[in-house]
């Protein structure tokens, strides 16, 4: 994993001098203004230190950072090299940087240059979707499924169930900017961010989505799908309406509406590459490889856990990412919060503890429905049985979440059960329902208990 975290960024440098110091990227702040910026970054303030304060130029100091952060993290040998295509680019500050004895030179023409940080890998900001797949920046060659080296492969720790339909997700942000990671619950993306999730069945693609930060305003995002063709050569932009049974499958894309009411409850927009969901060992981008790398702007490389044993942290982040982006404290009119946050250090602070363990619904009512999560009692469970069914004939309007599945999760369901049963201990969990608000505690420390 460190591996391919350093591969980023050293690639960004060798093909382009790119991983500057932060600022915008793709030319939607005029060069000048970049290197201003990134001289004010944080990371500039290592590259300071890194010794090329020299520079001269605003910009050059701003870029010079980067190559500072870099050589810490990559070596100085490799950096050399790097000084010197930098310097041949004009790009600079950061070759300068990067090796002490390229410096001054490396600084001074990316002066005369006047250059900023120029990622050549960049795709430029816009509003307007592609009509195909192909044209997004993905792919290098959609025909050899080729992925692009911009785009980063990731994987949430807790996927969403997506009726077993198996992805695949990559990023794309400029190696000239950094994830604004100030408040780890709700990042805060670059503009010219892109984000793409495909799904695939029986062998067959038959959607790749994307999800693409266009703009600086807080809901400037695109959210659009491709839909595969027959002969899987490329996709095409789908309907705004969504499409049902893709290619002949069960797999329906979703309408633009839908991707707003998942993705548009949370400031962030993005729900799978987050401080929690990244906090992994799995293949693809971790907390550890983009700290390391340089690419938030407050590193975590320890990463984050929900607190809890096994069982209660594993079902606490599934009903995370499979509720909390609508169950959270700015989604919807409910006060049930499932969605967990890092600043969560106990398990009496996770919202789908604390606001639901005794928890009375607020508005749903079923029969035998006593609390959101009764303990030992998962069929008294609002939150267990609105996620083991989903609507028909006779259950109208039951199932969670109520959009983009129609097929209960055996697994999700399973695990949330367990962990409901797990807090009741060996008897009589029902009557533990007038304890309210402690009991929902006394439950957890409980299920922590069975674990150790
Ligand atoms: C039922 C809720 C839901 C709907 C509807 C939905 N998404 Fe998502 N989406 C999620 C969640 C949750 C994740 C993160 C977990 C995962 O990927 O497994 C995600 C992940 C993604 C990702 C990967 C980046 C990220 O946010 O982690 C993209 C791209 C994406 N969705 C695009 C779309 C688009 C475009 C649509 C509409 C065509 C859409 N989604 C509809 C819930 C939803
Ligand atoms: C797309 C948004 C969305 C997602 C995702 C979602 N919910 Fe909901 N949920 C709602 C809305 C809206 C309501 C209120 C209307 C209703 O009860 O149907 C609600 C209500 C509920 C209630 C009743 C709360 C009360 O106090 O009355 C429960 C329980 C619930 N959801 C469980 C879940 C679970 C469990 C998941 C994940 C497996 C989930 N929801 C995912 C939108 C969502």
């Amino acid at each position: 994993m460190i591996v391919r975290a350093r591969a980023w960024f050293l690639g960004g440098l060798l093909v382009s001098a790119a991983a500057c110091g932060g600022g915008e990227d793709e030319g939607v702040t005029p060069p000048a203004q970049t290197g201003g910026r990134s001289g004010s970054n944080g990371v500039a303030g290592t590259a300071g230190a890194g010794g090329t304060g020299a520079a001269g130029s605003p910009s050059a100091a701003g870029t010079a950072g980067a190559a500072g952060t870099a050589g810490s993290t990559a070596g100085a040998a490799g950096l050399a090299g790097i000084g010197g295509l930098a310097g041949a680019a004009g790009l600079a500050g950061m070759a300068g940087a990067g090796g002490a004895g390229a410096a001054g030179t490396g600084g001074a023409s990316a002066g005369a240059a006047g250059a900023g940080c120029v990622d050549p890998l960049a795709l430029a900001p816009t509003d307007t979707p592609a009509a195909k797949l192909s044209e997004t920046g993905l792919y290098a060659d959609i025909a050899k499924r080729e992925i692009h080296a911009r785009a980063r492969y990731f994987q949430p720790r807790y996927p969403l169930w997506s009726d077993g339909v198996e992805k695949q997700r990559w990023i794309y942000y400029s190696a000239c900017s950094k994830i604004d990671t100030q408040d780890q619950d709700h990042w805060s993306f670059p503009v010219g961010t892109r984000l793409w999730k495909e799904f695939k069945k029986g062998g067959k693609l038959l959607e790749t989505r994307l999800i693409h930060r266009y703009g600086a305003g807080p809901d400037d995002f695109t959210f659009v799908s491709y839909q595969w063709r027959a002969d899987q050569s490329d996709a095409d932009l789908a309907e705004h309406s969504g499409v049902q049974n893709v290619l002949g499958t069960d797999h329906d894309i979703p309408g633009g509406a839908q991707c707003q009411n998942c993705h548009s409850k949370l400031p962030e927009h993005v729900l799978g590459f987050g401080a929690i969901q990244l906090s992994h060992q799995l293949a693809g981008e971790t907390m550890k490889s983009l700290s390391e790398a340089g690419r938030l702007t407050v590193p975590s490389p320890g990463g984050f856990s929900i607190p809890g044993g096994a069982l209660a942290s594993a079902a606490v982040g599934y009903l995370h990412s499979n509720c909390g982006n609508c169950h959270n404290d700015t989604g919807i009119g409910v006060a049930m919060r499932l969605r967990a946050l890092t600043t969560d250090k106990q398990p009496s602070e996770v919202g789908a503890i604390a606001t639901t363990v005794g928890v009375p619904a607020e508005m749903f009512s079923a029969p035998g429905i006593t609390a959101l999560v009764q303990p030992g009692v998962p069929d008294a469970s609002a939150v267990w049985f609105r996620m083991s069914h989903r609507n028909d004939a006779t259950l109208q309007s039951v199932q969670m979440p109520p959009i983009g599945t129609e097929i209960v999760d055996p697994q999700g369901v399973a695990l949330v059960r367990d962990w409901i049963l797990s807090m009741g201990g060996a008897a009589g969990g029902g009557g533990a329902a007038g304890a309210g608000g402690t009991s929902g505690a006394g439950g957890v420390g409980g299920s922590a208990g069975k674990g150790g």
